[in-house]
């Protein structure tokens, strides 16, 4: 595809690294201990008496390299997103099954146009190539790759010519397929055979004997329907993957390599009520028990019964050991009189780290601290070269922040994305409240409340909060939305009610559908929902007379108000 990464992002949403309301406790976390000598273990060991198989994509920077990974892993099938420059020795203990290279922005004739490295070759694996990857293949095997005198974009129709190419299994005969480039190929390399064109690419997927093939067309977005099938043939009847990659394996293994390494050491981790740091505090609960301890930070910027409901699940149901702090007061003396949102975001982190540093003192030596890093964020460091820390703490300007935690990092979910660890969480027993919940920020309902943040305002959020969040989940709508909240502005605005005349907050409702919060649109609510909350907030909520919808999508706002 013609973006890269790089070019889409804004400047302004680089601070905005999450799409976890959890990764702002385990950064300031991160940013407070001692990073070096950290050792930091993921389970993506297969299973004991399981092979170890994966598939590798080479990254050329296509906005969709994550999305093939993912397609993979759909498929059962490990797999992995490196750059084009990783060396084989990274790459080897993956014990990879075939290669996938993706599409990219570069042109192949271009100089310095980044290359598959030779180990995609000479391993002698099968390759499959994607769009720039099908060129990348082209050139480097003796073809030639010429700019498409007629660019094409959008939807075509794929017209088989060797329908009993393994490739194709299953497939109907003419599906659509999602198109999106310029060059084009003028001239297979030798031993290779077309095996299917549409109207405008003649040689829309080749192959040779080898096991090598090229598509100029995605077949990881949706726009092409049947192109997950063509991912899935590559891996199983080309690569002759098993399919080992499921979420039970990846929990028994998950524990048995915490048990091995915690051994007999204490780990803590933060709970935030999120799904990351939840699943993890799970995970690791059943691998080490009680030598887990969790702490509990409540900032008093959560949600109405955020903290009961938590503790239901922990402790009570699991038995987990928990420490809980009340420290509403020290956060809302900090942050009194403060109104930037981005000193609002620097008081919080800096507040956090001090208690949890009180309390982790409180237990005496500890080994490990737990995270729950998802593979979006890694990927995401990697390629800004700069990690999540490293990018909130330029952004908060969290200098000189204490350092005295020498502790090695547990990440037992840094290779999974979020779909994945909701179904870990599925597979644990949590209940479905929890796994399913909507991302909430770090710095909680501080962002939500434009201005200052008092407790009298916070009490008024929290009951605009609580009926949109009752009204949205009475319309099934809580888990197909993204996020659904209440904004508290700092707008008065004049309304009547009864005889009276009064003059009270106006409240933004924001829901938005997402896939990753890169990006958004805001949902189109029905108009009864709208006018109920609408209604519920202005009879229930003393304080507020007016609400507003918010229908701006991201880019150019963002989610949240702050
Ligand atoms: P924006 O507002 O940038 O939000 O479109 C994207 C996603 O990130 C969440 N968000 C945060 N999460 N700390 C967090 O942990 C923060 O400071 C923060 N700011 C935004 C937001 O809720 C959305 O899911």
């Amino acid at each position: 595809m013609a973006k890269s990464k790089s070019k889409q992002k804004s400047k302004t949403d680089v601070h905005r690294v999450s799409t976890s309301g959890d990764i702002e406790v385990s950064t300031y976390l991160e940013i407070a201990k001692e990073i070096s000598g950290e050792q930091s273990i993921a389970a993506r060991e297969a299973a004991p008496g399981i092979e170890r198989e994966a598939i590798v994509v080479i990254d050329f920077g296509s906005q969709y390299s994550l999305l093939i990974t993912r397609r993979i892993r759909e498929c059962q099938v490990y797999c992995e997103l490196v750059s084009y420059d990783t060396p084989w020795e990274k790459v080897a203990p993956l014990n990879p099954k075939g290669f996938i290279l993706s599409g990219g922005p570069a042109s192949v004739y271009q100089a310095k146009a980044p290359l598959a490295p030779a180990y995609v070759y000479e391993s002698h694996l099968p390759v499959l190539g994607i769009c720039y990857g099908m060129q990348v293949i082209t050139k480097q095997l003796g073809g030639q790759v010429a700019p498409g005198a007629k660019q094409e974009y959008g939807h075509a129709i794929l017209h088989l010519s060797d329908a009993d190419s393994p490739l194709f299994a299953g497939l109907d005969d003419s599906p659509p397929v999602w198109m999106s480039h310029a060059d084009r190929i003028e001239e297979m390399p030798p031993g290779f055979t077309a095996l299917a064109y549409t109207e405008n690419s003649p040689v829309a997927v080749m192959g040779n004997e080898d096991g090598i093939f090229g598509l100029q067309f995605h077949p990881e977005v949706a726009h092409t329907p049947q192109g997950k099938a063509i991912l899935r043939n590559f891996a199983y009847r080309i690569c002759g993957c098993q399919g080992n990659w499921t979420i039970g394996n990846f929990i028994n293994d998950s524990i048995t390599n915490i048990k091995k390494l915690v051994g007999k050491g204490k780990v803590i981790n933060a709970l935030s009520g999120g799904v990351d740091s939840a699943v993890v505090a799970t995970l690791i609960y059943q691998a080490v028990g009680d030598q887990l301890t969790c702490i509990y930070v409540n900032n008093g910027l959560l949600r109405r019964e955020e903290v009961e409901r938590t503790f239901k699940v922990f402790r009570e149901n699991l038995g987990m050991n928990i420490i809980y702090v009340d420290a509403t007061e020290r956060f809302l003396d900090r942050l009194k009189g403060v109104v930037d949102p981005e000193v609002k975001r620097k008081v919080i982190g800096e507040e956090f780290i001090e208690v949890f540093e009180e309390e982790a003192n409180k237990i005496g030596r500890v080994d490990f601290l737990a995270q729950g890093t998802l593979y979006p964020d890694v990927i995401e460091s990697a390629a800004s070269g700069s990690t999540a820390s490293a990018k909130i703490k330029t952004h908060h300007n969290v200098g000189g922040l204490p350092a005295k935690m020498r502790l090695n990092l547990i990440e037992p979910l840094r290779y999974l994305f979020k779909d994945e660890v909701r179904q870990v969480g599925l597979e644990l027993g949590m209940p479905e409240e929890m796994v399913w919940r909507q991302p909430f920020p770090g710095p909680g309902l501080a962002i939500r409340i434009i201005g200052d943040v008092t407790k009298e305002k916070l009490e008024i959020l929290r009951s605009a909060d609580f009926i949109v969040m009752n009204e949205i989940k009475k319309a099934k709508l809580y888990r197909p939305l993204w996020q659904t909240f209440a904004v508290l502005t700092d707008v008065k605005s004049v309304g009547v009610m009864g005889d009276y005349r009064t003059y009270g907050y106006l409240v933004a409702l924001r829901a938005v559908t997402s896939e990753d919060a890169m990006t958004a649109d805001w949902a189109r609510l029905p108009y009864d929902l709208l006018s109920r909350i609408s209604n519920r907030i202005v009879n229930e909520v003393s304080g507020v007379n007016r609400v507003v919808y918010d229908i701006t999508s991201k880019p150019p706002s963002t989610i949240e108000w702050e």
